[in-house]
């Protein structure tokens, strides 16, 4: 009975020795794939002893065979390892199950009371800020937003603002022409002739656009670039009404104590002509800031801002308007440089990049 008995220890060591590592088996931690391949594991080790090939499996058939006398001692051995192997699979198997069902059940956990996602939201670019901030401000004062066209004819561009072949003001605003002899408006001044077309004399128009030039590209130029041109044409308007209306739309985008500034200048729609300077928004004029020089203004206190005058008579007469009847003010400056200078923008290509992490400081 001895050799039988052996039979049964190394059944038992058997499962003892490939059973081992699943005995203190804590699958806390483990990852759910993990889990899931021990659980095969052990579904393996459960075939192999205790399917019916298995060793334990083998021993029972000996039962018959031990002398009578012995037989109820060596069943009841038999009978102990083999639940010794049952039960152990089975907790393993247990754990194993338990763990993976409530991994299973975190993995697929829906939290159906947390919020939606929300799409992400854009915001204007800088120019157009820039650029609503002061149609509001005209709109209010009774102006008209006029919109129009970017590819021009020569006529419009310059002929009809006074500026006719061979002037030396053509040459400045080199554009870009089209094989069929059109060009990309160098100004929006076209719009002054364009709209007192449209819509004839008396007349009140801001009009915001893009203006294209042969520039090569730097800190402060690139070949495309917005312009906003202002238009006021009516009877008895005089250069005191160009400087009011500069003053109060400059005071009302800055401050009201902003100052402005009228030098005499020279633009060939415009007889008498002036650029226009403000107060610095920044320093108030004083060219210090916290103790520094100022950076908008570079110190000056003043920024120069656009070009304007007083109609010229040839611009009237050119849209059939009677320069004797009738007298305006135009004005016209560049958006860019505008934003630059709210903004503190070094190099006014940043703002054509297109580059989120640049215009994302616009929000
Ligand atoms: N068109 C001019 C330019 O591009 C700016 C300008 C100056 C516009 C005087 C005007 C004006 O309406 O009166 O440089």
């Amino acid at each position: 009975m001895s050799d039988e008995k052996t039979q049964v220890e190394a059944a038992r060591t058997s499962f003892t020795t490939d059973f081992a590592r699943f005995v203190d088996l804590n699958p806390a931690g483990s990852s759910l794939s993990d889990a899931e391949a021990l659980l095969r594991e052990v579904s393996e080790l459960k075939v192999r002893h205790t399917g019916k090939k298995s060793a334990i499996a083998a021993t029972k058939k000996l039962i018959g065979k031990v002398p009578a006398e012995e037989r109820g001692e060596f069943g009841q051995l038999v009978k102990s390892v083999e639940n010794e192997i049952t039960s152990g699979i089975s907790g393993a198997e247990a754990r194993l199950n338990e763990y993976i069902s409530r991994a299973r059940t975190e993995r697929d956990r829906l939290d159906v009371t947390l919020p939606g996602r929300r799409p992400p939201l854009g915001h204007l670019h800088p120019i157009t800020l820039v650029r609503e901030k002061i149609e509001d401000i005209f709109v209010s004062m009774g102006y008209a937003i006029e919109d129009d066209r970017e590819i021009e004819t020569d006529y419009y561009n310059f002929d009809a603002l006074n500026i006719p072949e061979g002037h030396p003001a053509r040459e400045s605003q080199d554009t870009f022409y089209t094989t069929t002899g059109l060009a990309l408006r160098s100004q929006t001044s076209t719009v002054q002739i364009r709209a007192m077309e449209r819509r004839g004399v008396p007349i009140r128009i801001l009009a915001p656009g893009r203006v294209f030039r042969r520039d090569t590209p730097d800190m402060t130029h690139t070949p495309m670039f917005h312009q906003l041109e202002g238009l006021c044409v009516d009877k008895g308007i005089t250069m005191a009404h160009l400087k009011g209306t500069v003053t109060e739309w400059l005071r009302r985008l800055f401050d009201q104590d902003t100052k402005t500034r009228f030098r005499p200048s020279y633009f060939p729609f415009t007889e008498p002509s002036a650029e226009f300077d403000f107060s610095c928004f920044k320093c108030h004029g004083t060219g210090k800031y916290e103790d520094a020089r100022c950076r908008p203004c570079k110190g000056s206190g003043w920024i120069e801002l656009g070009g304007s005058g007083m109609v010229h008579p040839n611009v009237l007469r050119a849209v059939g308007a009677d320069p004797q009847v009738y007298s305006g003010f135009a004005f016209g400056f560049g958006v860019e440089r505008m934003a630059a200078l709210m903004y503190e923008i070094d190099d006014i290509r940043y703002l054509f990049e297109n580059d989120v992490r640049f215009l994302e400081q616009f929000a």
